[in-house]
């Protein structure tokens, strides 16, 4: 379970996240809506450690995390997502998926059979295994990005706006991709931004709003 408590988040001197609290439990998909700027990927980027709050608490099962470093939360098993995607160029998709749990230190075999489970999650993944990171279309990098997020995302999985900008089918083939991985993993929690709550349809359990920075839970 994910807690956040009194989350304020600056960045360059302004207050990008204000008083944010939220509980996002094991075993729930959880959407947050916002307009652009509203904070989403802040607060994403605030949970896996990547900018510092300036106060609050970030909880997971009971673990303080707001003065971990970003490297030593790897550790959790929180996946990432971000909205820019940033497969790497120079290295193969399949290099792509491992590097996170390499980082971990996992060993080639545990790498190797979580692999296999990512590709029954993604199988369209697989004829691109080989392929260069550079040579991936912008539908295609969201799939290889979902794929490398739920190599570690064992915990927590975070997809930044995944469906904006994916053609209708390329979105439908995703949101069955998260219902194999919901399958697969049913406690896993997944938390998913959009600026456009339609694009989410009916993958969320629960639904929170962002709003220039405070976040309140839809009833
Ligand atoms: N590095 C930064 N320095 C200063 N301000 C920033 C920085 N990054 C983001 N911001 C500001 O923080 C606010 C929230 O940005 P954030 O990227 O979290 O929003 P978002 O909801 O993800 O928006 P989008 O839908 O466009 O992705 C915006 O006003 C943005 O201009
Ligand atoms: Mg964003």
């Amino acid at each position: 379970m994910l807690t956040i408590e009194k989350l304020n988040v600056d960045l360059a001197s302004n207050r990008i996240l204000r008083d944010v609290s939220a509980q996002f439990d094991d075993a729930r998909t959880i959407g947050i809506v916002g307009r652009n700027g509203a904070g989403k990927t802040t607060l994403l980027r605030s949970i896996m450690g990547l900018v510092k709050a300036r106060s609050g608490s970030i909880r997971f099962d009971d673990r303080e995390l707001i003065d971990l470093p970003g490297h030593v939360r790897a550790e959790l098993n929180f996946g990432y997502a971000p909205e820019d995607r940033v497969i790497f160029p120079t290295m193969s998709v399949e290099q792509n998926l491992r590097l996170p749990c390499e980082v971990q230190g996992q060993s080639a075999q545990e790498i190797t059979e979580r692999l296999q489970t990512v590709l029954k999650v993604v199988p369209q993944i697989e004829p691109m295994l080989a392929r260069s990171g550079s040579a991936l279309s912008g539908g295609q990098g969201k799939m290889v990005a979902l794929g490398r997020a739920i190599m570690v995302g064992t915990r927590v999985l975070m997809l930044d706006e995944p469906f904006q900008g994916l053609a209708p089918k390329l979105s439908q083939e995703y949101a069955l991709a998260l219902g194999r991985l919901k399958e697969l993993q049913p406690d896993l929690c997944v938390v998913i931004t959009e600026s456009n709550v339609k694009l989410l349809g009916s993958i969320p359990d629960q639904i929170w709003t962002i709003e220039r920075g405070s976040l309140t839970l839809n009833t």
